[in-house]
């Protein structure tokens, strides 16, 4: 399922302010020449996530989820020339896809890449962090969750993608037919109720793309 009009999502796209050309040759190359491309952030999510890090002035970013390097990029085009970007992927092959393409480009320095599995690598971090962007293996969105929370800058954000995967979070959706891409949404459907009971966190699920999940701890306003 199309969460969003595809003309109305175009429209939206064709008047935000957008990541770079640097951004958008790791676009081209992944959509023409690597397996799951769909994968990627895309344009209207890269300005959204763009705008909430101007917000809240971010200097320091944890992504878990590279792939080709093209969300690192957008994210460290919205960084202090000072700010860090620590990405983190089991793939070295499209790890290292994305070091070439940050190599050539302006923002590229601000990104640090470890690679290993994000539950092997988070507890070796220290934060804080002002953002995290989760975009990995789903069954871990919620260890993700539990373990970046505490990493949180005062005001520091979560972000969580795929959050609507397709529609089949929704309660009366179907089998898709792929054992795993059901088993993934059980795993989303875990992370969207946790966030949604929890007294210790705000959220908003918001319907771009493939759903986001903003997420801050619920700090006292006084
Ligand atoms: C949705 S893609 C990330 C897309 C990227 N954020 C972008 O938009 O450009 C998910 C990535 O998670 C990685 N991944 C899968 N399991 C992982 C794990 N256990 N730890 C870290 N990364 C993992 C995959 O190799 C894949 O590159």
């Amino acid at each position: 399922m199309q969460i969003t009009d595809k003309k109305i999502e175009e429209y939206c796209i064709s008047k935000s302010s957008l990541p770079s050309k640097d951004c958008l040759s790791i676009e081209e190359y992944t959509r023409a020449n690597v397996h799951g491309a769909g994968m990627l952030i895309g344009k209207m999510e890269a300005s959204f996530i763009g705008f909430l890090l101007r917000s809240i002035k971010a200097k320091r970013v944890l992504e878990l989820g590279t792939f080709t390097g093209y969300s690192a990029l957008t994210m460290a085009e919205h960084l202090p020339d000072n700010g860090e970007i620590i990405t983190v992927d089991i793939n070295k092959v499209t790890v290292a896809l994305a070091q070439g393409f940050w190599d050539k480009s302006a923002n590229g320095h601000k990104i640090k890449s470890m690679l290993g599995s994000g539950l092997d690598i988070i507890p070796t971090l220290s934060g804080p962090f002002d953002f995290v962007f989760i975009d990995a293996d789903k069954r871990n969105y919620i260890d993700y969750l539990k373990l970046t929370v505490p990493m949180l800058s005062p005001n520091g954000m979560i972000v969580i993608d795929n959050v609507l995967w397709g529609g089949q979070v929704l309660p009366d959706s179907e089998s898709t037919g792929s054992d795993l891409r059901d088993r993934n949404t059980e795993f989303i459907r875990m992370v969207n109720d946790y966030i949604a009971e929890s007294t210790d966190l705000y959220g908003t699920l918001m319907p771009i793309r493939d759903g986001m999940f903003l997420v801050q701890k619920m700090l006292s306003l006084n």
